[in-house]
């Protein structure tokens, strides 16, 4: 009966990886190339520096990703807290901190216009601020804070996910309407489909998250323990 209850918790964190190392197979290696050309965003023009930046940003950005699904998956956290914990060092160490930084850095220079950017900076220091709050909370063993802190954070690294679906709406939506809505102007459209996809991206999964927390409230989450209250060493 044990095995019955414990495969799907095991398992329960494949579908979410599945779409990440698809998403990370897929944006990743034209960065590793080291080669501008291969960039998908356009690097012509921008400053020096913009290139690498951009390089370590997709890196870090595919470290915290990758981690962050690891630390969801409820069967590794309850019986492997110490994995748990060394995972969580390098979401936030070799993911987060570096990627934050670098987009936050890329962000107030995009070439994708202001509502972009104003998204880009925004989002950037939100990442960064609910993270390092987090793990402030964690290595107080603060359990309840440090899990809702984190629960935003890696909200709002998927949301890099949801920002690329909306992308695609919107050039489907929009595209139709370049010779009207537009009046011809390429640039216009393509800044007000990253300006949308980028706002609404992060905004929504936010907004709904906290709606979550607060009907969840403070107490562990009975899914991710199995039943049980989750043991005070585990974050
Ligand atoms: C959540 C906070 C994040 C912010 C604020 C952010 C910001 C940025 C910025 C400013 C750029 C340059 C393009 C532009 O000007 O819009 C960029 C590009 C990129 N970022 Fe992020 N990013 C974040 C998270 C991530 C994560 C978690 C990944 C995961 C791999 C990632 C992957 C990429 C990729 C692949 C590009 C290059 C564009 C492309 O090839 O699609 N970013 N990001």
């Amino acid at each position: 009966m044990r095995t019955t209850y414990a495969l799907p918790r095991r398992w329960s964190v494949a579908p979410l990886l599945v779409l990440v190392i698809a998403f990370v197979g897929f944006s990743l290696p034209p960065y590793l190339t080291l080669d501008p050309a291969q960039s998908r965003i356009p690097v012509a023009g921008t400053a020096a520096g913009y290139f690498p930046m951009l390089v370590g940003h997709v890196i870090f950005g595919s470290i915290a990703i990758l981690t962050c699904c690891l630390q969801v998956w409820p069967w590794l956290r309850t019986r492997y807290p110490d994995v748990h914990r060394r995972v969580g060092m390098a979401y936030v160490f070799a993911g987060v901190l570096p990627a934050g930084i670098l987009g936050l850095v890329l962000g107030a220079q995009t070439p994708f216009g202001p509502v972009l950017r104003a998204s880009n900076v925004l989002l950037s220091i939100v990442w960064l601020t609910v993270t390092l709050v987090g793990y402030r909370a964690g290595c107080q063993h603060r359990t309840t804070e440090h899990r809702r802190w984190m629960t935003r954070s890696i909200v709002l690294t998927l949301s890099i996910i949801s920002n690329r679906v909306w992308a695609v709406v919107w050039v489907i939506t929009l595209s139709p309407q370049l010779a009207t809505t537009f009046g011809g102007n390429e640039a216009l459209m393509i800044q007000t489909i990253a300006g949308l996809s980028g706002w609404l991206g992060w905004v929504l999964p936010l907004v709904v998250t906290e709606w979550w927390l607060d009907a969840r409230g403070p107490g562990p989450n009975p899914a991710a323990t199995g039943g049980r209250r989750a043991p005070a060493t585990v974050r």
